[in-house]
């Protein structure tokens, strides 16, 4: 792979060789004091220099115009809105299915950075879902919050972990018909790759819950800037195309609910690890965002690097119900560890039957299989793997759970393959 490259009125093309505007005003080439220049900006930003907040307002003082995103509905301020309702039909058109992607690839890399699935679950398609999937979440938030004892049906909020696996064991049909929506599989696939990891949480926001501050998620979102600094820049504009984050609205979020807010076109500004808990940044954020109302059904899906932060729900009497999902690449680690065993022990057999109705590999089936298990066999232990000679080897589980439709293998085996092909991914 070749470095970037200047081009050619001596202006840095940015750390990633495009100029598409991630830059921070720090992009200058590096002069070393023997008089060698370097192509490439720095390799770690300068601590001394604080990031300006005029360097995110030029990147962000854009209008986005529909003639650039021609499948969208419409653009809301200054977010492409897709109405999946009209591509229902469509989920299997690969033609139309990559032009799509293509288009959703431009504005969150180098557009808006979110887009709004309009009916991504549509209550007219999936309303027996959300509503299953809400007396889930609605149980498991009783018991884990110990009110499950109290009177009354009064809703409660809070925050499930890893509802993904919780809804799988609880309610397989549900999470089955949820998981292998096409939609869901072509957006991830989008910013991912076909390996990609899903994960949700379920956040379920009570009247007067305080807005979050502008922020940005995902790996480096976790550190302080202090920490930071000490990552590569490249490492920091690359973190963000490895994480797809997205929400599902479970009920109407209308804007005094406090539907997400965001900052578009912020995911560009390359230091934006480095400032966006600054005071300056969070001022700015508080000034421009912007804030859509969603429908049940409705998702919404955005690069992890730009600015955003759930916002108030002033309300005196409405829970806001959000269904987070978190896409990670097959080559980072996803926030929460799943549990694929689990999960097929408790959907083995609704994924089993649809695969002998459809005769094999249908979309729906192959959905599910890249929704409940890994793509990419790593890490490993080499020494039980290469030197043990093992069976499975460097198989996935996805290749395991293919391999074990495609042979007619029993649950138990299949959970027996998947256990020992996880057993031998650790040094315990
Ligand atoms: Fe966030």
């Amino acid at each position: 792979m070749s470095p970037p490259t200047l081009d050619t009125d001596g202006g840095n093309t940015g750390t990633n060789g495009h100029t598409n505007g991630y830059t921070n005003g720090h992009t200058e080439r590096s002069q070393e004091s023997n008089g060698t220049v370097f192509n490439a900006p720095g390799r770690i930003f300068d601590s001394n220099i604080s990031p300006r907040v005029e360097d995110l307002k030029s990147i962000c003082d854009r209008v986005t115009s529909s003639k650039s995103y021609p499948l969208a509905a419409s653009i809301q301020k200054n977010i492409p809105i897709y109405d999946m309702n009209t591509f229902t039909e469509k989920s299997e058109d690969y033609k139309f299915v990559e032009q799509l992607k293509e288009e959703w690839y431009q504005v969150l890399f180098a557009g808006p950075g979110v887009i709004v699935l309009k009916g991504l679950y549509s209550p007219d398609r999936y309303q027996k879902e959300l509503d299953s999937a809400n007396a889930v979440f609605q149980q498991l938030l009783r018991s884990e919050t110990k009110k499950a004892d109290q009177e009354g049906t009064e809703q409660v909020g809070g925050r499930v972990w890893n509802s993904f696996r919780k809804l799988a064991v609880a309610d397989p049909d549900t999470f089955v018909e949820y998981f292998s929506n096409p939609w869901l599989s072509h957006v991830s696939d989008m910013w991912l790759g076909p390996a990609y990891r899903l994960t949700s949480q379920v956040n379920i926001v009570p009247p007067s819950g305080k807005a979050q501050p502008g922020h940005r998620d995902y790996h480096m979102g976790y550190f302080e800037a202090d920490r930071c600094v000490r990552y590569p820049r490249v490492i920091q504009t690359a973190s963000q195309f490895f994480s797809l984050q997205g929400a599902v609205a479970h009920g109407d979020m209308p804007a005094d609910s406090g539907p997400t807010r965001f900052l578009p076109y912020s995911q560009m500004f390359e230091a934006g690890y480095m400032a966006h808990r600054r005071q300056e940044f969070q001022d700015y954020f508080v000034a421009n965002y912007v804030s859509l109302p969603l429908q049940k059904g409705d998702g919404v899906f955005f690069n992890p690097a730009i600015f955003h932060g759930a916002g108030e729900n002033v309300t005196k009497d409405f829970y806001r119900h959000g269904h987070l999902l978190q896409v990670n690449s097959c080559f980072v680690k996803p926030m929460e560890a799943l549990g694929s065993v689990a999960i097929v022990r408790a959907c083995w057999d609704i994924l089993k039957q649809r695969y002998k109705e459809d005769n094999g590999f249908s979309h729906r089936v192959e959905y599910l299989v890249q929704a409940v298990a890994e793509g990419h066999p790593f890490p490993g232990n080499m020494d039980k793997i290469i030197g043990g000679g093992h069976e499975f080897g460097m198989q996935t589980e996805q290749d395991i759970l293919r391999r074990s439709l495609k042979e007619d293998w029993t649950k138990e085996q299949t959970l027996d393959a998947l256990t020992e092909n996880r057993a031998n991914r650790t040094d315990d």
